[in-house]
């Protein structure tokens, strides 16, 4: 009653000031468009033709019903080639109320990964990746971001990424789940575990053994840390789809998996802290930090703080692990269905003539080297990635009628990219772009066209790490493997998660 009584009282003032702001922030708003007008013309802009149609011109929220519609039916990456062929290679669109544009030219994707890297962010990504991560290198921008490559990029440095010897000590257990009859086998499970193996091994120097486990099939009722990691993912990569309706998707058990995560990867941060702080004592030194390089030792040499280098390992775990296995299980599906590509790697191989080989051997292996990027070329592991808008810009191609003129970029607009439609670009790779053909590798050299790893001050960190570790894999196969079989009759089809691999596995079988 005296809210009301008071509102009536000041009722002409209110009005006044209420009339006063909304004047001001129509000013304001033809201000701004004056200035970003004037801005594009300055640059050339012209406006991007194509744009995306929507039933629901407010909210796009048919876009949402039609990306679950196209996920279920596993056609996402196929729908996203049809709308750059109907709308163009760079087009409008629209993530519920955030405009959007989406591009698969390789001149624009420089442009925002590299020359104007300082005009964009990660958008929403700290949101989303946050109750697990934290703050590291994958979830965060600007100054932060800078002192995290800085702090972690020493450690991928090759003396640090040529330990072949973790990888072998894995391939045992890799090998004994592989069936000795030549009965099927899904190889997609098996990287996954293995590369969870590896990966906690090189970062923590604590192996979940992932493998070992499956191997022995015993289960020892503690929580397990590569269940709660998958749980963990699968829910993160929702909320991606969900985006600002995020709240949704809300569930107990994924809190309860990131605090699994963190609860283990807190007591390895322990054990490399104290490490730290008992250097030169010969007593307490650990046996494995002697033995190897090991990450976690790395970055708790460089700070004491525990939270942070609990983020930055799950961050870079994140990044690494699905990444792999995803590279291996895809290139297998393929390898599988072409013979002839693995007799190729076979004659390759035999010139080791059985002995595991080194790193320079590795590096030196050209047939291996044109799968793994021929595979990347199809079935990139990131498909599709944005970046949103910091301040006005413009990128330089996609406007006008032709596409060729530049584009002006507002602040707060997503720049949605598709590696996966530039990668079978028939401007780029031919008229069979389509196909596996890891020979075009010959005399192919790319520029920004090829972009599995990303490019620009962001770069995949882990690169070498990756193609090392799915390199010495398919290596020790085909040594041990002289047939292998796709059991699996249809074609290949998409499981887009964080990372893309084959939804029905990599069901093969392998014998000697
Ligand atoms: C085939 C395997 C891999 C592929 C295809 C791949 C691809 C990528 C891509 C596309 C990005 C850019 C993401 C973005 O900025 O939005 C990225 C970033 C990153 N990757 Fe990889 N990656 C692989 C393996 C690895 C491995 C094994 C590690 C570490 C052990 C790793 C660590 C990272 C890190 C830390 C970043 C973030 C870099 C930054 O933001 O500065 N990656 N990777």
């Amino acid at each position: 009653m005296a809210l009301l009584d008071l509102l009536e009282t000041y009722r002409q003032p209110l009005a006044l000031v209420a009339g006063l702001s909304l004047v001001f922030y129509l000013l304001s708003r033809l201000h701004q468009q004056w200035r970003q007008h004037r801005f594009a013309k300055e640059n050339g802009c012209e406006p991007v033709v194509g744009k995306i149609r929507n039933y629901d011109p407010f909210f796009a929220l048919d876009r949402l019903y039609f990306l679950g519609k196209a996920a279920k039916e596993r056609k996402l990456l196929e729908n996203n080639i049809k709308r750059f062929k109907d709308y163009g290679n760079t087009h409008r669109g629209q993530r519920i109320t955030t405009p959007m544009l989406v591009t698969c030219d390789p001149q624009n994707i420089k442009t925002f990964l590299s020359l104007k890297f300082n005009d964009y962010s990660m958008g929403d990504r700290i949101q989303i990746f946050g109750p697990l991560l934290g703050h590291g290198i994958f979830t965060s921008d600007g100054e932060d971001w800078a002192r995290s490559r800085h702090m972690i990029r020493p450690n991928f440095v090759k003396e640090q990424v040529a330990h072949l010897e973790i990888f072998e000590e894995m391939m045992d257990d890799l090998f004994a789940l592989i069936p000795a009859d030549g009965s099927t086998v899904d190889l997609q499970e098996l990287f996954f575990g293995y590369t969870i193996d590896s990966a906690t091994e090189f970062l923590c120097g604590h192996n979940v053994h992932s493998l070992k486990k499956r191997r022995s099939g015993v289960v020892d009722g503690e929580p397990d840390f590569a269940e709660a990691f998958n749980y963990s993912l699968d829910n993160i990569s929702k909320n991606g789809r969900y985006g600002p309706l995020m709240f949704l998707n809300q569930h107990p058990k994924a809190v309860e998996s990131h605090r699994v995560c963190q609860k283990t990867m807190d007591q390895f941060v322990d054990k490399a802290i104290k490490l730290r702080e008992n250097a030169g004592n010969e007593k307490v030194v650990d046996e494995t930090a002697e033995r190897r390089y090991m990450f976690l030792y790395g970055l708790a040499q460089q700070t004491g703080d525990r939270r942070r280098i609990r983020d930055e390992v799950l961050n870079i775990l994140l990044a690494g692990r699905d990444t792999t296995a995803s590279l291996l299980s895809n290139m297998f599906f393929l390898l599988a269905k072409h013979p002839e590509t693995w007799a190729k790697l076979q004659e390759e191989v035999a010139t080791l003539e059985g002995r595991a080989p080194t790193y320079d051997q590795l590096r030196n292996m050209k047939y291996l080297k044109y799968c793994l990027n021929e595979t990347l070329r199809l079935y990139p592991v990131v498909p599709v990635n944005s970046r949103t808008a910091i301040k006005d810009t413009v990128l330089p191609v996609g406007g006008g009628p032709d596409g060729q003129s530049p584009v002006f970029v507002a602040k707060g607009t997503a720049v949605a990219y598709s590696v996966y439609a530039m990668h079978r670009r028939e401007d780029f790779y031919g008229p069979d772009a389509e196909e596996f053909r890891p020979e075009r590798w010959i005399d192919l050299r790319p520029g920004w066209e090829y972009l599995p790893f990303n490019g620009g001050p962001r770069i995949c960190v882990g690169q070498q790490y990756a193609l090392t570790e799915a390199g010495y894999v398919t290596t020790r196969l085909a040594q041990r493997y002289s047939i292998l079989e796709s059991r699996d009759p249809g074609p290949w089809e998409e499981k887009l998660t964080l990372t893309l691999c084959s939804h029905n596995g990599t069901l093969v079988s392998l014998r000697h």
